[in-house]
């Protein structure tokens, strides 16, 4: 393999994977994740510290509120190329270079399905007529930018002499990364590997353009494939924070990045992956999405650095190599420790949140932070790391909220009736209201809806501690439903049922944004 010239990167080396994250794309898609446009923000600028190379912002022609999320981050963002999907249609196209226009790296992403099934059943097309899509799109998004890069839906199960007519002409109109997805993650590793064997043998031009894979994790083989891919002269990876995405999920970043990192002898390529932040920006996507990692998970599961068979502990205790084969500080699992009390100041305050990887914080959610961190002192012995970031995550998500959290007073207990007093801020108005309820909670969520009329039926709801012991911070999760939309909100404090007023508060904000995205046709990715 040799060196390539790319528009964006300039010189890539044969040994250097690009990372292409499609968190705000492909993850964004899947029911329950959407995303708000401060939410994509906030992660956008998570994905840069991270070192990702793209990051797929969004769908530009999916909604109003997709091109506005694609605009800001191409606006906000100075490292990252900043990409946005595109059928092959020219309006598809127009809207994600409208949408990029600010960006100082931007990349068009532009995609066909090419596998028989989806020809004839989905696009109801000839295959002629999709190869002249395939040369029309590549040749109309180089008018805005020469980072294009094309990718052939359903690739895995594309027949391959087609795929290689197709790649061609992707090329010949001047793509400069080639993506074959396995879309409904179907693919094996050895299969899949050789699919882009056969590109770089078969197709004039394929050498001087960046292969790509994306794998989706239907089989539980996305890593797997995207790793033989690798092996087989790929240098682009697509993936996602946790493995999020379309049913089963994408490849997940943190593993493929360790996987290289851990295993080089095995598989000698480098991505640019800073590794430390990748707990942090896993927990941000967490608590952006409310959706906790399962514990066992690969890298970011609470468990994945535990050790509590005591022969194991022995082993650790005598050499770490015995059973951690990397270290949990690498990836960014630091240990628990006491940060601040509640003589700290806010000079202190703000230190310790630049020490956690926290960059710029507006001075408005600095200071609500900062308040609710005094109050955390107060109500708890010990202040750890994270407590600070579920904290801070908790205020940095909710800066633009249309409704906040102003008071809760709860009468609660065995006696009954359980009753709670609650005062909301509504788009600066801070109104009250007393409801009864079949406890607390239900108490609350009476409230809620009396200060705030709507249809919402709640689906999920779920407590989880912070930290251990009895004063720990509880993080609620809360899930409403409606009219088939799903929003999940988050909410963390000492209280449990102020933690659940803020979730439900702000699964309702979500779903205030959820309704104003009107989706066409949905996309098919
Ligand atoms: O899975 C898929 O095929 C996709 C493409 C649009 C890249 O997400
Ligand atoms: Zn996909």
């Amino acid at each position: 393999m040799t060196t390539i010239t790319h528009p964006s990167f300039g010189e890539v080396a044969p040994d250097r994977v690009i990372v292409f994250d499609t968190t705000l794309r492909d993850g964004e898609q899947s029911p329950g994740f959407s995303m708000n446009l401060e939410e994509k923000l906030r992660m956008a600028e998570a994905l840069e510290d991270l070192g990702v190379d793209v990051i797929e912002a969004g769908f530009a022609i999916a909604s109003p509120g997709d091109f506005a999320s694609v605009q800001a981050i191409a606006e906000k963002l100075q490292g990252a190329v900043v990409c946005s999907l595109a059928r092959s249609g020219r309006a598809d196209i127009q809207a994600a270079a409208d949408a990029l226009k600010p960006a100082r790296r931007k990349r068009i992403h532009t995609f066909i399905s090419t596998s028989p099934l989806h020809m004839k059943y989905k696009l109801q097309m000839e295959p002629e007529a999709v190869l002249q899509a395939v040369i029309d799109s590549v040749t109309f998004a180089r008018q805005f930018t020469d980072d294009v890069e094309w990718s052939a839906e359903d690739g895995s199960r594309t027949e391959p002499d087609f795929l290689c007519r197709c790649v061609e002409a992707a090329i010949k109109a001047g793509a400069t990364t080639i993506n074959i997805p396995d879309t409904v993650g179907y693919a094996v590793p050895e299969e899949f590997a050789a699919i882009f064997t056969m590109l770089r043998e078969r197709v004039p031009g394929a050498d001087k353009v960046i292969l790509s894979a994306h794998c989706h994790n239907d089989l539980g083989l996305a890593v797997a494939n995207t790793l033989a891919a690798i092996k087989a002269g790929v240098r682009q990876v697509e993936c996602t924070i946790n493995g999020i995405g379309e049913r089963a999920g994408n490849a997940a970043l943190e593993e493929i990045a360790m996987a290289l990192k851990t295993r080089h002898d095995a598989m000698p390529a480098d991505s640019a992956i800073v590794t430390r932040n990748i707990v942090r920006t896993s927990k941000l996507l967490a608590t952006i999405t409310g959706f906790d990692v399962q514990p066992n998970k690969a890298i970011v599961g609470r468990n994945a650095f535990a050790h509590e068979a005591g022969i194991h502990q022995d082993g650790m205790l005598k050499h770490a190599g015995t059973y951690e084969i990397m270290t949990p500080e690498s990836v960014g699992w630091a240990k628990s420790s006491l940060v601040l009390g509640k003589h700290s100041g806010r000079a202190a305050f703000r230190d310790k949140l630049k020490q956690l990887g926290y960059g710029e914080i507006g001075d408005n959610a600095l200071n609500d932070a900062f308040q609710r961190f005094k109050r955390l002192a107060d109500a708890k012995k010990v202040v750890f790391d994270e407590d600070i970031v579920a904290l801070v995550d908790d205020e940095v998500v909710r800066a633009h909220d249309h409704v906040r959290f102003v008071s809760l007073d709860v009468h609660a207990g065995s006696k009954g009736p359980q009753r709670a007093v609650l005062e909301l801020d509504i788009d600066g108005e801070v109104r009250s209201a007393e409801s009864t309820g079949d406890g607390p909670v239900d108490a609350t969520f009476k409230a809620i809806r009396m200060l705030f009329p709507h249809e919402a039926d709640l689906k999920l709801y779920q407590v989880h501690a912070v930290t251990e012991g009895t004063d720990a911070q509880a993080k609620v999760t809360v899930r409403l439903e409606e009219k088939g939309k799903l929003v999940d909100g988050q909410g963390a404090d000492t209280d449990t049922l102020v933690a659940s007023a803020r979730a439900y508060i702000h699964a309702l904000n979500k779903l205030m944004v959820k309704r104003l995205r009107t989706a066409p046709a949905a996309p098919a990715a």
